[in-house]
Protein backbone atom coordinates (compact mmCIF):
# COMPACT_ATOMS: atom_id res chain seq x y z
CA UNK A 1 0.00 0.00 0.00
CA UNK A 2 1.23 3.28 -0.79
CA UNK A 3 2.73 5.41 2.19
CA UNK A 4 0.33 8.47 2.75
CA UNK A 5 1.13 12.00 4.56
CA UNK A 6 -2.33 11.27 6.09
CA UNK A 7 -5.21 9.11 6.32
CA UNK A 8 -7.28 11.70 5.75
CA UNK A 9 -7.22 15.27 4.35
CA UNK A 10 -9.73 17.77 4.05
CA UNK A 11 -9.86 20.78 1.50
CA UNK A 12 -12.05 23.75 3.64
CA UNK A 13 -12.61 24.35 7.65
CA UNK A 14 -15.92 25.25 6.97
CA UNK A 15 -18.83 23.59 9.11
CA UNK A 16 -18.46 20.49 6.98
CA UNK A 17 -14.38 20.13 6.80
CA UNK A 18 -13.70 21.11 10.75
CA UNK A 19 -16.48 18.84 11.54
CA UNK A 20 -15.50 15.72 9.54
CA UNK A 21 -11.35 16.37 10.09
CA UNK A 22 -12.31 16.32 13.94
CA UNK A 23 -14.23 13.35 13.62
CA UNK A 24 -11.90 11.31 11.30
CA UNK A 25 -9.08 12.28 14.07
CA UNK A 26 -11.59 11.29 16.76
CA UNK A 27 -11.85 7.91 15.06
CA UNK A 28 -7.67 7.57 14.83
CA UNK A 29 -7.13 8.48 11.73
CA UNK A 30 -4.03 10.70 10.71
CA UNK A 31 -5.65 14.17 9.63
CA UNK A 32 -5.11 17.34 8.15
CA UNK A 33 -7.27 20.04 7.06
CA UNK A 34 -6.59 22.91 4.61
CA UNK A 35 -8.00 26.42 4.76
CA UNK A 36 -6.86 29.58 2.76
CA UNK A 37 -8.60 31.62 5.45
CA UNK A 38 -6.77 33.38 8.29
CA UNK A 39 -9.15 31.80 10.65
CA UNK A 40 -10.82 28.33 10.60
CA UNK A 41 -14.61 27.87 10.31
CA UNK A 42 -15.01 28.80 6.97
CA UNK A 43 -18.38 31.07 5.74
CA UNK A 44 -20.29 30.23 8.56
CA UNK A 45 -18.17 31.22 11.92
CA UNK A 46 -16.26 33.84 9.94
CA UNK A 47 -19.05 35.36 7.60
CA UNK A 48 -22.32 33.99 7.75
CA UNK A 49 -24.18 32.06 10.44
CA UNK A 50 -22.17 34.11 13.60
CA UNK A 51 -21.36 37.36 12.70
CA UNK A 52 -24.97 37.69 11.26
CA UNK A 53 -26.54 36.68 14.60
CA UNK A 54 -24.84 38.41 16.38
CA UNK A 55 -26.15 41.47 14.76
CA UNK A 56 -29.45 39.99 14.80
CA UNK A 57 -29.73 40.06 18.00
CA UNK A 58 -28.28 42.84 19.26
CA UNK A 59 -29.96 45.08 16.96
CA UNK A 60 -33.19 42.96 18.00
CA UNK A 61 -32.83 44.51 21.70
CA UNK A 62 -32.19 47.74 19.97
CA UNK A 63 -35.43 47.53 18.37
CA UNK A 64 -37.15 46.32 21.36
CA UNK A 65 -36.43 49.51 22.86
CA UNK A 66 -36.90 51.45 19.81
CA UNK A 67 -40.25 50.31 18.88
CA UNK A 68 -41.69 49.99 21.97
CA UNK A 69 -41.63 46.74 22.61
CA UNK A 70 -39.60 47.74 26.04
CA UNK A 71 -41.73 50.45 27.12
CA UNK A 72 -45.01 47.85 26.85
CA UNK A 73 -43.09 46.08 29.98
CA UNK A 74 -42.37 49.33 32.07
CA UNK A 75 -38.80 49.41 30.98
CA UNK A 76 -38.43 53.27 29.59
CA UNK A 77 -35.48 53.46 27.55
CA UNK A 78 -34.42 55.63 24.49
CA UNK A 79 -31.52 53.89 22.67
CA UNK A 80 -28.54 55.59 20.99
CA UNK A 81 -26.96 53.38 18.96
CA UNK A 82 -23.02 52.19 19.30
CA UNK A 83 -22.53 50.93 15.55
CA UNK A 84 -18.77 50.46 16.43
CA UNK A 85 -19.41 48.45 19.40
CA UNK A 86 -21.82 46.51 17.85
CA UNK A 87 -19.46 45.51 15.48
CA UNK A 88 -17.15 45.02 18.20
CA UNK A 89 -19.31 41.97 20.28
CA UNK A 90 -20.17 41.07 16.39
CA UNK A 91 -15.86 40.59 15.80
CA UNK A 92 -15.58 38.74 19.35
CA UNK A 93 -18.32 36.65 19.28
CA UNK A 94 -16.24 35.39 15.23
CA UNK A 95 -12.67 35.35 17.42
CA UNK A 96 -14.03 33.26 20.25
CA UNK A 97 -15.28 30.50 18.00
CA UNK A 98 -12.83 30.47 15.08
CA UNK A 99 -10.17 30.27 17.64
CA UNK A 100 -12.04 27.65 19.15
CA UNK A 101 -11.96 25.55 15.95
CA UNK A 102 -7.98 26.12 16.18
CA UNK A 103 -8.22 24.27 19.87
CA UNK A 104 -10.31 21.51 18.94
CA UNK A 105 -7.76 21.20 16.25
CA UNK A 106 -4.75 21.06 18.51
CA UNK A 107 -6.79 19.18 20.98
CA UNK A 108 -7.44 16.13 18.37
CA UNK A 109 -4.31 16.63 16.61
CA UNK A 110 -5.89 17.83 13.18
CA UNK A 111 -3.32 19.56 11.55
CA UNK A 112 -4.08 23.01 9.85
CA UNK A 113 -2.10 23.59 6.41
CA UNK A 114 -2.66 27.18 5.56
CA UNK A 115 -3.11 28.11 2.04
CA UNK A 116 -5.32 27.04 -1.03
CA UNK A 117 -5.45 23.52 -2.03
CA UNK A 118 -5.67 22.37 -5.62
CA UNK A 119 -5.51 18.34 -6.90
CA UNK A 120 -2.23 16.68 -8.38
CA UNK A 121 -4.11 13.54 -8.79
CA UNK A 122 -6.65 11.71 -6.40
CA UNK A 123 -4.41 11.78 -3.53
CA UNK A 124 -2.20 14.70 -3.87
CA UNK A 125 -3.00 18.39 -3.26
CA UNK A 126 -0.87 20.90 -3.99
CA UNK A 127 -0.46 23.72 -1.04
CA UNK A 128 2.13 26.69 -1.92
CA UNK A 129 5.44 24.91 -2.02
CA UNK A 130 4.30 21.23 -0.26
CA UNK A 131 2.55 18.27 -2.12
CA UNK A 132 0.42 16.54 0.56
CA UNK A 133 -0.65 12.89 0.24
CA UNK A 134 -3.46 11.14 1.47
CA UNK A 135 -5.43 8.24 1.22
CA UNK A 136 -8.90 9.59 1.27
CA UNK A 137 -9.41 13.26 0.43
CA UNK A 138 -12.29 15.33 1.45
CA UNK A 139 -13.33 18.33 -0.29
CA UNK A 140 -15.38 20.57 1.23
CA UNK A 141 -15.05 23.97 -0.02
CA UNK A 142 -18.13 25.49 0.18
CA UNK A 143 -19.97 27.92 -1.48
CA UNK A 144 -19.90 31.95 -2.44
CA UNK A 145 -22.26 34.78 -3.30
CA UNK A 146 -23.65 34.33 -6.96
CA UNK A 147 -22.59 37.37 -8.46
CA UNK A 148 -25.97 39.64 -10.52
CA UNK A 149 -24.45 39.72 -14.13
CA UNK A 150 -23.09 43.23 -14.58
CA UNK A 151 -23.18 44.35 -11.28
CA UNK A 152 -20.08 45.00 -9.14
CA UNK A 153 -19.92 44.70 -5.72
CA UNK A 154 -17.86 47.73 -4.53
CA UNK A 155 -18.75 46.77 -0.65
CA UNK A 156 -19.54 50.14 -0.37
CA UNK A 157 -22.70 51.40 -2.10
CA UNK A 158 -23.02 47.80 -3.69
CA UNK A 159 -22.44 45.36 -0.91
CA UNK A 160 -23.01 41.04 -0.69
CA UNK A 161 -23.38 39.87 2.64
CA UNK A 162 -19.73 40.21 3.49
CA UNK A 163 -20.42 43.81 2.99
CA UNK A 164 -24.09 44.05 4.90
CA UNK A 165 -22.20 42.31 8.02
CA UNK A 166 -19.33 45.11 7.99
CA UNK A 167 -21.44 48.68 7.23
CA UNK A 168 -20.14 51.70 9.11
CA UNK A 169 -23.12 53.75 8.79
CA UNK A 170 -26.48 53.03 8.79
CA UNK A 171 -28.06 53.09 4.75
CA UNK A 172 -30.72 55.73 4.42
CA UNK A 173 -32.41 53.40 2.06
CA UNK A 174 -31.23 49.95 1.40
CA UNK A 175 -32.42 48.00 -1.86
CA UNK A 176 -31.96 44.17 -1.22
CA UNK A 177 -32.08 42.24 -4.31
CA UNK A 178 -33.71 38.90 -3.72
CA UNK A 179 -36.22 37.53 -0.95
CA UNK A 180 -34.09 34.82 0.26
CA UNK A 181 -32.89 33.99 4.03
CA UNK A 182 -29.76 36.63 3.46
CA UNK A 183 -32.17 39.09 1.88
CA UNK A 184 -34.53 38.89 4.64
CA UNK A 185 -31.97 38.46 7.91
CA UNK A 186 -29.79 41.12 6.76
CA UNK A 187 -32.32 43.59 5.69
CA UNK A 188 -34.04 43.29 9.33
CA UNK A 189 -30.93 44.12 11.00
CA UNK A 190 -30.48 47.34 9.02
CA UNK A 191 -34.61 48.10 9.05
CA UNK A 192 -33.97 47.74 12.60
CA UNK A 193 -31.09 50.37 13.05
CA UNK A 194 -33.14 52.69 11.27
CA UNK A 195 -32.81 52.31 7.43
CA UNK A 196 -35.43 52.55 4.79
CA UNK A 197 -35.66 48.47 3.52
CA UNK A 198 -36.99 47.69 0.34
CA UNK A 199 -36.86 44.18 -1.18
CA UNK A 200 -36.97 43.09 -4.76
CA UNK A 201 -38.06 39.82 -5.62
CA UNK A 202 -37.82 37.80 -8.51
CA UNK A 203 -40.44 35.63 -7.63
CA UNK A 204 -44.57 36.19 -6.66
CA UNK A 205 -43.48 35.48 -3.26
CA UNK A 206 -40.67 35.58 -0.80
CA UNK A 207 -38.42 32.73 0.83
CA UNK A 208 -38.53 30.13 -1.84
CA UNK A 209 -38.59 26.49 -0.63
CA UNK A 210 -40.62 27.27 2.17
CA UNK A 211 -44.24 26.78 2.59
CA UNK A 212 -46.61 28.49 0.57
CA UNK A 213 -48.57 29.77 4.13
CA UNK A 214 -45.66 30.52 5.77
CA UNK A 215 -44.20 32.79 2.81
CA UNK A 216 -47.63 34.59 2.70
CA UNK A 217 -47.50 35.29 6.42
CA UNK A 218 -43.98 36.11 6.59
CA UNK A 219 -44.67 38.73 3.95
CA UNK A 220 -47.67 40.44 5.97
CA UNK A 221 -45.46 40.19 8.87
CA UNK A 222 -41.91 42.28 7.48
CA UNK A 223 -44.69 44.51 5.48
CA UNK A 224 -46.14 45.45 9.09
CA UNK A 225 -42.65 46.17 10.19
CA UNK A 226 -41.78 48.07 7.32
CA UNK A 227 -40.08 46.43 4.97
CA UNK A 228 -41.05 47.44 1.48
CA UNK A 229 -42.08 43.88 -0.91
CA UNK A 230 -41.78 44.50 -4.87
CA UNK A 231 -42.33 41.11 -5.96
CA UNK A 232 -42.21 39.52 -9.57
CA UNK A 233 -39.31 41.50 -10.44
CA UNK A 234 -35.85 41.63 -11.70
CA UNK A 235 -33.11 44.19 -11.07
CA UNK A 236 -31.67 44.08 -14.28
CA UNK A 237 -29.12 46.88 -13.55
CA UNK A 238 -27.80 49.34 -11.10
CA UNK A 239 -25.45 52.07 -11.81
CA UNK A 240 -23.33 53.83 -9.11
CA UNK A 241 -22.65 57.51 -9.19
CA UNK A 242 -21.10 58.73 -6.21
CA UNK A 243 -23.03 57.45 -3.29
CA UNK A 244 -26.30 56.67 -5.14
CA UNK A 245 -27.39 53.68 -6.92
CA UNK A 246 -29.66 53.75 -9.88
CA UNK A 247 -31.63 50.24 -9.97
CA UNK A 248 -33.49 49.37 -13.16
CA UNK A 249 -36.31 46.82 -12.38
CA UNK A 250 -38.22 45.03 -14.87
CA UNK A 251 -41.27 42.58 -14.41
CA UNK A 252 -40.65 39.79 -14.17
CA UNK A 253 -42.56 38.68 -16.85
CA UNK A 254 -41.76 41.17 -19.25
CA UNK A 255 -42.95 44.81 -19.72
CA UNK A 256 -41.78 48.50 -19.16
CA UNK A 257 -38.69 49.21 -16.91
CA UNK A 258 -38.66 51.79 -13.82
CA UNK A 259 -35.85 52.71 -11.74
CA UNK A 260 -35.13 53.28 -7.86
CA UNK A 261 -32.30 54.82 -6.04
CA UNK A 262 -30.80 53.69 -3.19
CA UNK A 263 -27.69 54.81 -1.01
CA UNK A 264 -26.65 51.10 -0.44
CA UNK A 265 -27.77 47.67 -2.36
CA UNK A 266 -27.71 44.30 -0.77
CA UNK A 267 -27.13 41.77 -3.51
CA UNK A 268 -28.81 38.73 -1.97
CA UNK A 269 -29.96 36.45 -4.77
CA UNK A 270 -27.63 33.03 -3.67
CA UNK A 271 -24.59 31.03 -3.48
CA UNK A 272 -22.88 29.40 -6.23
CA UNK A 273 -20.43 26.10 -5.04
CA UNK A 274 -16.51 27.10 -4.84
CA UNK A 275 -14.58 24.56 -7.45
CA UNK A 276 -12.61 27.17 -9.04
CA UNK A 277 -9.06 26.40 -8.89
CA UNK A 278 -9.51 23.21 -7.25
CA UNK A 279 -8.11 21.83 -10.59
CA UNK A 280 -10.35 18.86 -10.02
CA UNK A 281 -10.11 17.46 -13.35
CA UNK A 282 -6.46 16.13 -12.33
CA UNK A 283 -7.98 14.21 -9.45
CA UNK A 284 -10.64 12.82 -12.95
CA UNK A 285 -13.75 15.06 -11.27
CA UNK A 286 -15.66 17.24 -13.27
CA UNK A 287 -18.51 19.34 -11.37
CA UNK A 288 -22.30 19.28 -12.76
CA UNK A 289 -23.88 22.31 -14.50
CA UNK A 290 -24.50 24.02 -11.37
CA UNK A 291 -20.96 23.76 -10.34
CA UNK A 292 -21.49 20.94 -7.91
CA UNK A 293 -19.91 18.01 -6.74
CA UNK A 294 -21.69 14.52 -7.24
CA UNK A 295 -22.07 12.13 -4.76
CA UNK A 296 -23.55 8.87 -3.76
CA UNK A 297 -25.37 8.64 -0.37
CA UNK A 298 -22.05 7.76 1.07
CA UNK A 299 -20.65 11.23 0.33
CA UNK A 300 -17.82 9.25 -2.63
CA UNK A 301 -17.69 11.25 -5.46
CA UNK A 302 -17.42 9.38 -9.02
CA UNK A 303 -13.87 8.81 -8.04
CA UNK A 304 -12.79 6.18 -5.07
CA UNK A 305 -11.46 7.91 -2.00
CA UNK A 306 -12.53 11.42 -2.57
CA UNK A 307 -15.45 12.05 -0.77
CA UNK A 308 -17.75 15.95 -0.90
CA UNK A 309 -19.66 17.56 1.95
CA UNK A 310 -21.56 21.01 2.44
CA UNK A 311 -22.63 23.81 -0.06
CA UNK A 312 -20.09 22.30 -2.64
CA UNK A 313 -22.73 19.18 -3.22
CA UNK A 314 -26.17 18.88 -3.88
CA UNK A 315 -28.82 20.05 -1.36
CA UNK A 316 -29.74 22.84 0.85
CA UNK A 317 -26.56 25.16 1.98
CA UNK A 318 -26.82 24.72 5.55
CA UNK A 319 -24.12 24.92 8.07
CA UNK A 320 -26.39 21.91 10.12
CA UNK A 321 -26.45 20.08 7.03
CA UNK A 322 -22.89 20.12 6.38
CA UNK A 323 -21.47 19.47 9.92
CA UNK A 324 -23.73 16.14 10.03
CA UNK A 325 -22.23 15.55 6.32
CA UNK A 326 -18.72 16.05 7.98
CA UNK A 327 -19.59 13.15 10.57
CA UNK A 328 -21.14 10.67 8.40
CA UNK A 329 -18.66 11.30 5.74
CA UNK A 330 -15.45 10.43 8.61
CA UNK A 331 -17.86 7.17 9.96
CA UNK A 332 -17.80 6.15 6.27
CA UNK A 333 -13.95 6.51 5.60
CA UNK A 334 -13.55 5.27 9.00
CA UNK A 335 -15.07 1.65 7.91
CA UNK A 336 -18.43 2.71 9.47
CA UNK A 337 -21.91 3.13 8.45
CA UNK A 338 -22.46 7.28 7.92
CA UNK A 339 -25.62 8.52 7.46
CA UNK A 340 -27.65 11.67 6.97
CA UNK A 341 -31.77 11.40 6.67
CA UNK A 342 -31.69 14.30 3.76
CA UNK A 343 -35.84 14.63 4.15
CA UNK A 344 -35.42 15.91 7.72
CA UNK A 345 -33.23 19.04 7.49
CA UNK A 346 -34.41 22.00 9.51
CA UNK A 347 -34.43 25.10 7.72
CA UNK A 348 -34.30 28.48 10.10
CA UNK A 349 -34.11 32.09 9.06
CA UNK A 350 -33.34 33.94 11.98
CA UNK A 351 -35.74 37.21 12.02
CA UNK A 352 -38.50 38.51 14.25
CA UNK A 353 -40.55 36.60 14.73
CA UNK A 354 -38.04 33.01 13.70
CA UNK A 355 -39.77 31.08 10.65
CA UNK A 356 -38.77 27.88 10.92
CA UNK A 357 -39.78 24.27 8.95
CA UNK A 358 -38.77 20.49 8.36
CA UNK A 359 -39.83 18.31 6.27
CA UNK A 360 -42.60 18.61 3.33
CA UNK A 361 -43.97 22.02 2.63
CA UNK A 362 -47.96 20.86 2.18
CA UNK A 363 -47.78 21.66 -1.18
CA UNK A 364 -45.58 19.01 -1.73
CA UNK A 365 -47.27 16.92 0.73
CA UNK A 366 -50.67 16.77 -1.40
CA UNK A 367 -48.59 16.31 -4.60
CA UNK A 368 -47.91 13.02 -2.80
CA UNK A 369 -51.15 11.98 -1.46
CA UNK A 370 -53.81 12.89 0.87
CA UNK A 371 -52.76 15.20 3.71
CA UNK A 372 -54.08 16.12 7.38
CA UNK A 373 -53.42 19.63 8.33
CA UNK A 374 -53.52 21.00 11.90
CA UNK A 375 -52.81 24.47 12.38
CA UNK A 376 -52.40 26.52 15.72
CA UNK A 377 -51.78 30.37 16.57
CA UNK A 378 -49.17 31.93 18.55
CA UNK A 379 -51.34 33.97 19.79
CA UNK A 380 -53.27 31.43 21.71
CA UNK A 381 -49.95 30.28 23.10
CA UNK A 382 -50.20 31.65 27.02
CA UNK A 383 -46.15 31.71 26.70
CA UNK A 384 -46.06 33.79 23.46
CA UNK A 385 -49.12 36.18 24.66
CA UNK A 386 -47.03 37.31 27.83
CA UNK A 387 -44.45 37.92 25.85
CA UNK A 388 -46.02 40.19 23.69
CA UNK A 389 -45.01 38.04 20.90
CA UNK A 390 -48.68 37.13 19.30
CA UNK A 391 -47.18 36.68 15.83
CA UNK A 392 -47.19 33.25 13.84
CA UNK A 393 -48.53 29.96 13.89
CA UNK A 394 -47.04 26.18 13.72
CA UNK A 395 -48.91 24.23 11.35
CA UNK A 396 -48.32 20.25 11.24
CA UNK A 397 -49.01 18.17 8.22
CA UNK A 398 -50.02 14.38 8.57
CA UNK A 399 -50.29 11.45 6.16
CA UNK A 400 -54.05 11.30 6.27
CA UNK A 401 -53.72 7.32 6.42
CA UNK A 402 -51.00 6.79 8.36
CA UNK A 403 -51.15 10.28 10.44
CA UNK A 404 -47.48 9.96 10.07
CA UNK A 405 -46.07 13.39 10.64
CA UNK A 406 -44.71 14.78 7.20
CA UNK A 407 -44.29 18.33 7.26
CA UNK A 408 -43.37 20.93 10.38
CA UNK A 409 -43.86 24.68 9.95
CA UNK A 410 -43.77 27.09 12.46
CA UNK A 411 -43.99 31.29 12.65
CA UNK A 412 -42.78 32.20 16.38
CA UNK A 413 -40.16 34.15 18.14
CA UNK A 414 -38.30 30.89 18.77
CA UNK A 415 -39.45 29.05 16.32
CA UNK A 416 -35.99 27.64 15.15
CA UNK A 417 -35.75 26.18 18.87
CA UNK A 418 -39.08 25.00 18.54
CA UNK A 419 -38.54 22.91 15.10
CA UNK A 420 -35.67 20.77 16.97
CA UNK A 421 -38.45 19.06 18.56
CA UNK A 422 -40.63 18.36 14.93
CA UNK A 423 -37.38 16.87 13.54
CA UNK A 424 -36.58 14.69 16.49
CA UNK A 425 -39.84 13.59 16.26
CA UNK A 426 -40.17 13.02 12.21
CA UNK A 427 -36.49 10.94 12.60
CA UNK A 428 -38.88 8.68 14.88
CA UNK A 429 -41.76 8.25 12.23
CA UNK A 430 -43.81 9.92 15.25
CA UNK A 431 -47.47 10.39 14.43
CA UNK A 432 -49.39 13.58 14.86
CA UNK A 433 -50.82 11.44 17.67
CA UNK A 434 -47.97 10.76 19.48
CA UNK A 435 -47.15 14.06 19.37
CA UNK A 436 -50.45 15.93 20.76
CA UNK A 437 -50.48 13.23 23.71
CA UNK A 438 -46.45 13.86 24.75
CA UNK A 439 -47.02 16.11 27.44
CA UNK A 440 -45.09 19.69 27.11
CA UNK A 441 -43.86 21.89 29.43
CA UNK A 442 -46.14 24.84 30.35
CA UNK A 443 -46.01 27.49 29.91
CA UNK A 444 -43.72 27.42 26.61
CA UNK A 445 -43.62 28.64 22.88
CA UNK A 446 -43.52 24.29 22.14
CA UNK A 447 -47.11 23.66 23.62
CA UNK A 448 -47.85 24.98 20.35
CA UNK A 449 -46.74 21.63 18.73
CA UNK A 450 -48.56 20.14 20.63
CA UNK A 451 -51.71 22.05 20.17
CA UNK A 452 -51.30 22.18 16.03
CA UNK A 453 -50.61 18.15 16.62
CA UNK A 454 -54.27 17.65 18.53
CA UNK A 455 -55.70 20.02 15.66
CA UNK A 456 -54.48 17.66 12.89
CA UNK A 457 -56.67 15.02 14.74
CA UNK A 458 -59.66 17.20 15.53
CA UNK A 459 -59.61 20.45 17.93
CA UNK A 460 -56.98 22.24 19.41
CA UNK A 461 -57.66 23.33 23.10
CA UNK A 462 -56.64 26.87 23.36
CA UNK A 463 -58.78 28.38 20.75
P1 LIG B 1 -17.88 26.91 3.99
O1 LIG B 1 -18.36 27.28 5.34
O2 LIG B 1 -18.13 27.85 2.88
O3 LIG B 1 -16.32 26.65 4.15
C1 LIG B 1 -15.50 26.34 3.09
C2 LIG B 1 -14.10 26.78 3.43
O4 LIG B 1 -13.24 26.25 2.44
C3 LIG B 1 -13.89 28.29 3.39
O5 LIG B 1 -13.33 28.73 4.60
C4 LIG B 1 -12.92 28.52 2.24
O6 LIG B 1 -11.98 29.54 2.51
C5 LIG B 1 -12.23 27.18 2.16
N1 LIG B 1 -11.72 26.87 0.82
C6 LIG B 1 -12.40 26.89 -0.36
N2 LIG B 1 -11.61 26.47 -1.38
C7 LIG B 1 -10.41 26.19 -0.82
C8 LIG B 1 -9.19 25.70 -1.35
N3 LIG B 1 -9.06 25.41 -2.63
N4 LIG B 1 -8.15 25.52 -0.49
C9 LIG B 1 -8.28 25.81 0.84
N5 LIG B 1 -9.41 26.26 1.39
C10 LIG B 1 -10.46 26.44 0.57
N6 LIG B 1 -26.41 28.37 7.46
C11 LIG B 1 -27.11 27.94 8.53
O7 LIG B 1 -27.35 26.75 8.67
N7 LIG B 1 -27.56 28.82 9.47
C12 LIG B 1 -27.35 30.15 9.37
O8 LIG B 1 -27.77 30.90 10.23
C13 LIG B 1 -26.63 30.63 8.25
N8 LIG B 1 -26.39 31.94 8.11
C14 LIG B 1 -25.67 32.38 7.04
C15 LIG B 1 -25.48 33.75 6.91
C16 LIG B 1 -24.76 34.25 5.83
C17 LIG B 1 -24.55 35.74 5.70
C18 LIG B 1 -24.21 33.33 4.89
C19 LIG B 1 -23.39 33.86 3.74
C20 LIG B 1 -24.41 31.98 5.01
C21 LIG B 1 -25.15 31.49 6.08
N9 LIG B 1 -25.42 30.13 6.24
C22 LIG B 1 -26.15 29.69 7.31
C23 LIG B 1 -24.91 29.13 5.30
C24 LIG B 1 -23.65 28.46 5.88
O9 LIG B 1 -22.69 29.44 6.15
C25 LIG B 1 -23.11 27.43 4.89
O10 LIG B 1 -24.13 26.52 4.55
C26 LIG B 1 -21.95 26.66 5.52
O11 LIG B 1 -20.92 27.54 5.91
C27 LIG B 1 -21.41 25.63 4.52
O12 LIG B 1 -20.36 24.94 5.10
P2 LIG B 1 -19.20 24.29 4.23
O13 LIG B 1 -18.29 23.64 5.21
O14 LIG B 1 -19.77 23.48 3.15
O15 LIG B 1 -18.45 25.50 3.52
P1 LIG C 1 -31.70 32.42 -1.61
O1 LIG C 1 -31.59 31.39 -2.63
O2 LIG C 1 -32.24 32.08 -0.26
O3 LIG C 1 -32.60 33.63 -2.15
C1 LIG C 1 -32.27 34.34 -3.32
C2 LIG C 1 -33.51 35.05 -3.83
O4 LIG C 1 -33.12 35.94 -4.86
C3 LIG C 1 -34.52 34.09 -4.44
O5 LIG C 1 -35.77 34.32 -3.83
C4 LIG C 1 -34.51 34.46 -5.93
O6 LIG C 1 -35.77 34.29 -6.53
C5 LIG C 1 -34.11 35.92 -5.88
N1 LIG C 1 -33.48 36.46 -7.11
C6 LIG C 1 -32.56 35.87 -7.91
N2 LIG C 1 -32.18 36.70 -8.91
C7 LIG C 1 -32.88 37.87 -8.74
C8 LIG C 1 -32.93 39.13 -9.43
N3 LIG C 1 -32.16 39.37 -10.49
N4 LIG C 1 -33.76 40.09 -8.98
C9 LIG C 1 -34.53 39.86 -7.88
N5 LIG C 1 -34.52 38.70 -7.20
C10 LIG C 1 -33.70 37.72 -7.59
O7 LIG C 1 -30.23 33.05 -1.48
P2 LIG C 1 -29.55 33.98 -0.39
O8 LIG C 1 -30.57 34.71 0.42
O9 LIG C 1 -28.52 34.74 -1.12
O10 LIG C 1 -28.85 32.92 0.55
C11 LIG C 1 -27.91 31.97 0.04
C12 LIG C 1 -27.88 30.73 0.87
O11 LIG C 1 -27.29 30.97 2.13
C13 LIG C 1 -29.27 30.21 1.16
O12 LIG C 1 -29.58 29.23 0.21
C14 LIG C 1 -29.19 29.62 2.51
O13 LIG C 1 -29.10 28.24 2.39
C15 LIG C 1 -27.89 30.15 3.11
N6 LIG C 1 -28.24 30.96 4.28
C16 LIG C 1 -28.89 30.36 5.31
C17 LIG C 1 -29.27 31.08 6.41
C18 LIG C 1 -30.01 30.41 7.49
O14 LIG C 1 -30.05 29.19 7.51
N7 LIG C 1 -30.61 31.13 8.41
C19 LIG C 1 -28.97 32.50 6.54
C20 LIG C 1 -28.31 33.04 5.37
C21 LIG C 1 -27.95 32.27 4.31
Amino acid sequence: MADYDFDVLVIGSGPGGYVAAIRAAQLGLRTACIESRETLGGTCLNVGCIPSKALLHASEYFDAAANGTMAKMGIKVTPELDLPQMHAQRLDAVKQLTGGIAFLFKKNKVEWIKGRGAFVDAHTVQVGERAVTAKDIIIATGSSVTPLPGVTIDQKVVIDSTGALELDRVPQHLVVIGGGVIGLELGSVWRRLGAKVTCVEYLDQILPGFDGEIRKESNKIFKKQGIEFVLSTKVTNVAVSGDTATLTLEPAAGGEATTIEADCVLVSIGRRPNTDGLALEKAGLTANQRGQIEIDHRFQTAVPGVWAIGDVVPGPMLAHKAEDEGIAVAENIAGQTGIVNHDVIPSVVYTWPEIAGVGMTEEAAREKGEVKVGKFPMAGNSRAKTNHEPEGFVKIIADAKTDRVLGVWAIASVAGTMIAEAGLGMEFGATSEDIAYTCHAHPTHSEAIKEAAMAVRGKALHV
